[in-house]
């Protein structure tokens, strides 16, 4: 006998893996952003995090796979400075009630929309997740007022058939399969922007999360001018021919190392 496993996800996320909800009155809030502790870390674009759950309770990022012992993006542990700090952001990160992993702050820095798509990538979410188990998907809260900022998805990273923008006003909340689709933010302006990630377990708890809050799976993209749009995709392949170059460069330089020594 064979036994047939698959992670649950949402049924919301199954058709465009994203989901928009009603937007959140974030300017009743304090700036708990502000507060928090940032560390370094590289991720696509110019950026810092200050993780509010890791998977030890320290100040850091990395992946829980890196952790000892190896183990997926669950059961993130809450770190007690930031926690103290930052109690609306815990309270909205814990609202669904889902099991949390990861959960941090980004902070940004203005990125035009041609090197928004070099950024786009696809994240690592379910590394070491068992089969039978929620498939882990993120939420991205705004929480500046990034009036002309958006969110690029994609379904294939090259090809802007189909690209999804989504406006990101203080307030804006979106769940999205961020395994799945590619992604990464245009951020017009000249302040940084700051956004809550967190990694979310899927089943029932997030579904009437997004129910709750209306969660949307079509919203129409912001509009850009074409010409805006044919200037990144220029830059994007630009950009994507120069790493290809690099590389090929790097290995080349490899391969006469490792004959020089044969
Ligand atoms: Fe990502």
């Amino acid at each position: 006998m064979i036994a047939i496993m698959s992670y649950i996800k949402s049924a919301a996320l199954e058709e465009t893996g994203y989901v928009v909800l009603d937007r959140y009155n974030q300017e009743l809030d304090p700036k708990e952003w502000l507060d928090i502790e940032y560390v370094d870390w590289k991720s696509s674009g110019d950026t810092r995090f200050a993780p509010l759950a890791s998977a030890q309770g320290l100040i850091e990022c990395n992946g829980f796979w890196n952790s000892v012992p190896p183990r997926t993006d669950k059961d993130g542990v809450w770190i007690p400075s930031q926690v103290e700090k930052a109690p609306n952001l815990v309270r909205r990160a814990q609202e669904p009630g889902a099991n949390v992993g990861r959960c941090r702050v980004i902070e940004l820095q203005p990125t035009p929309y041609g090197e928004c798509l070099y950024n786009l990538h696809q994240d690592d979410n379910n590394r070491l997740n068992p089969d039978g188990t929620g498939w882990v998907v993120r939420g991205f809260f705004n929480l500046t007022d990034d009036k002309d900022s958006f969110f690029v998805l994609r379904e294939n990273r090259t090809d802007p058939q189909g690209e999804t923008r989504i406006a990101l006003p203080a307030g804006a909340q979106l769940i999205i399969d961020t395994q799945r689709l590619w992604h990464a933010a245009t951020h017009i302006g000249t302040d940084p922007r700051y956004c809550l990630i967190t990694s979310w377990e899927s089943g029932p708890e997030l579904d009437a999360y997004i129910e709750k809050y209306n969660g949307r799976n079509h919203v129409e993209s912001v509009p850009v001018d074409q010409d805006i749009l044919d200037a990144g995709y220029a830059e994007q392949a630009r950009r994507d021919a120069a790493r290809a170059a690099y590389y090929a460069a790097k290995g080349q330089a490899a391969v006469a190392q490792a004959m020089s020594e044969a």
